[in-house]
């Protein structure tokens, strides 16, 4: 198996702090989340009943769904608080210049 391949998703002013936004890789929806001085990506899936994530609030680290308010992890993905139980797919980001690329 070869290493997985960073694929660039997005300029780094597109995520501002506290900002996020929606890219598709490899046919997989994925969040950036600019938070702790940081770029996240996590799966636009939540865990519990497969809602999109991209509506939920982040704060402090990490991001709720806006459907039953499980709070997850930005970092590890795991869940904070039920009703999830299982934790949503995170991915590393890498920034090189202005770019942020994804591996997915
Ligand atoms: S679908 Fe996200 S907490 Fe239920």
């Amino acid at each position: 198996m070869s290493e997985k391949a960073f694929v660039p998703v997005a300029k780094l002013e597109e995520v501002p702090p506290g900002g996020k936004k929606v890219v598709e890789v490899n046919g997989i929806g994925v969040i950036l989340v600019n938070a702790k001085d940081r770029i996240f990506a996590v799966r636009n899936l939540c865990s519990h009943a497969y809602e999109t994530l991209e509506c939920g609030r982040v704060r402090a680290g990490w991001i709720s769904c806006p459907v039953h308010g499980a709070r997850f992890d930005l970092e590890t993905g795991k869940p904070l608080n039920p009703p999830a139980t299982m934790p949503i797919e995170t991915y590393e980001v890498r920034v090189e210049g202005d770019t942020i690329a994804v591996a997915v």
